[in-house]
């Protein structure tokens, strides 16, 4: 069963260099999961929340390119919130824990990093029912 210590920040590499940096991200190398999908969260107007969800298997990394916001994980038992601020972190998230995304400064961008393509059949939308297949687990 998938806990909220099993979610980590990885530090990205970082290429500098006096015209600016870079930031490379590898499948399986600078990230624990196999890329198999990209999509970004872009014009996200003031108040906005995402999220509000769990994957039965996909697993993400979750990188503020530019700006920052809040990442809620819960894994049915501990919540944190995780400031994501930085265009070199990641936030692994892990199959199975729920997450919310809040608090997003103007302009900015959410890069997410997927292990699987997309899939509506691997999403739980209800918080009641995921509290259950938690404990089922
Ligand atoms: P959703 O994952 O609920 O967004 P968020 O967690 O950021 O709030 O997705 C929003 C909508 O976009 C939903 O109707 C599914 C669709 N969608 C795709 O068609 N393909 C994708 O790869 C993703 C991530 C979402």
């Amino acid at each position: 069963m998938t806990t909220i210590n099993d979610c980590k920040l990885i530090d990205l590499p970082i290429i500098s260099a006096p015209q600016g940096n870079l930031t490379p991200i590898e499948g399986r190398k600078d990230v624990p999961i196999d890329i198999e999908r990209v999509y970004y969260l872009y014009d996200i107007p003031g108040g906005a929340e995402r999220g509000g969800h769990a994957h039965k298997e996909l697993q993400q990394v979750i990188v503020s390119v530019l700006g920052s916001f809040d990442v809620v994980i819960d894994d049915g038992r501990y919540k944190k919130t995780v400031r994501l601020d930085r265009a070199y972190h990641g936030l692994y998230i892990p199959r199975m824990i729920w997450r919310e995304l809040k608090n997003f400064s103007s302009g900015g961008i959410c890069l997410v990093l997927a292990s699987m393509p997309y899939s509506e059949e691997d999403y739980i939308r209800d918080y009641a029912l995921f509290l259950e297949q938690k404990r089922a687990i």
